[in-house]
């Protein structure tokens, strides 16, 4: 079996031109899954607020709830690099209480680095984070946490201002010592630009292939999360279609005794059966009332 990636493995993957495929993971199974089809990274998204827990945005999910999700992930990994969200308003308040938040995560799972959202407003609190051995993967471009300051327009950096503020931000990532970098739905020329001009990664979602890499929502491109579908994904499987009919042949099977059958069911010797049956026909008959009741 190949080493665990490390940070230094991912960013040499940059040096020599080669894209870093990432998923998100929320639990044991999918994580052996997608640790054994070789992805180097893996994400615990605060996007398990919307699709494990059924929220509406990443907001409500807690800082407890990222910690039991992550250990399950980290059991299911052999080789990646398991990276866990640090939830809205568990690092914004201040760098102590993000030292807190990401201490606890570390300690608690056994993932190996934390991710936060924000750019140039945040970098100091990385900075603290990395000076403390903390690895750091960024977030700029369209940050979830902060949704409902964006509305419907989701894509950010479009206009002079905001591209110019998003290309300083992830200067700054860089440079309070975050090992990559996320770039959410910002348009491909800035993101080519952000890439050319940084030394970290850069791992795109919703921003072109000139990313260093693509980061995509386990529930998004294996088709098992409907309530909506984001432009920038690709469905590479069908599983909720697939699992639907396969439950609704199960009940089917169930319901016409067609399931279980001989393969799936215990046996035992037809004397010691009937041996059975027969001293219960013998203590009914000396107790009536007792048996059976
Ligand atoms: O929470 C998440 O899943 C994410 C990514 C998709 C980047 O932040």
């Amino acid at each position: 079996m190949s080493k665990p990636v490390t940070i230094q493995d991912l960013q040499a993957m940059k040096a020599r031109g080669e894209r870093i495929a990432s998923l998100t993971a929320y639990d044991y199974t999918s994580a052996q899954i997608v640790d054994g089809a070789g992805v180097p990274l893996i994400l615990v998204g605060d996007s398990l607020s919307m699709v494990v827990l059924g929220h509406d945005t990443t907001l409500p999910v807690t800082l407890e709830e990222m910690i039991h999700h992550t250990r399950a992930v980290v059991r299911g990994t052999k080789r990646a690099l398991v990276v866990a969200d640090l939830p809205f308003l568990t690092y914004q308040i201040s760098a102590e209480q993000a030292l807190e938040s990401a201490g606890q995560v570390m300690r608690q799972t056994g993932c190996r680095a934390v991710k936060v959202e924000g750019g140039s407003d945040i970098a100091p609190t990385v900075r603290r984070l990395v000076a403390c051995g903390i690895p750091v993967l960024g977030h700029i471009g369209y940050t979830p946490q902060s949704a409902h300051l964006f509305g419907r327009s989701r894509v950010r950096g479009r206009e002079f201002d905001g591209g110019l503020q998003l290309v300083r931000d992830a200067l700054a990532i860089e440079a309070s010592g975050a090992f990559a970098v996320v770039l959410e739905l910002v348009p491909r020329q800035l993101a080519a630009e952000i890439t050319r001009r940084v030394s970290i990664p850069t791992i795109g979602i919703g921003s072109g292939v000139d990313c260093d890499g693509e980061i995509q929502v386990f529930h998004d491109v294996f088709g098992l999360f409907n309530d909506f579908c984001p432009r920038h994904t690709r469905r590479y499987a069908e599983l909720a279609k697939q699992i639907d009919d396969a439950a609704r042949r199960y009940s089917a099977d169930v319901r016409a005794k067609a399931f279980p059958g001989v393969a799936q069911t215990a046996s035992m010797d037809g004397d010691v059966m009937a041996q059975i049956r027969a001293c219960l026909d013998r203590d009914q008959m000396a107790s009536p009332s007792v048996v059976g009741v």
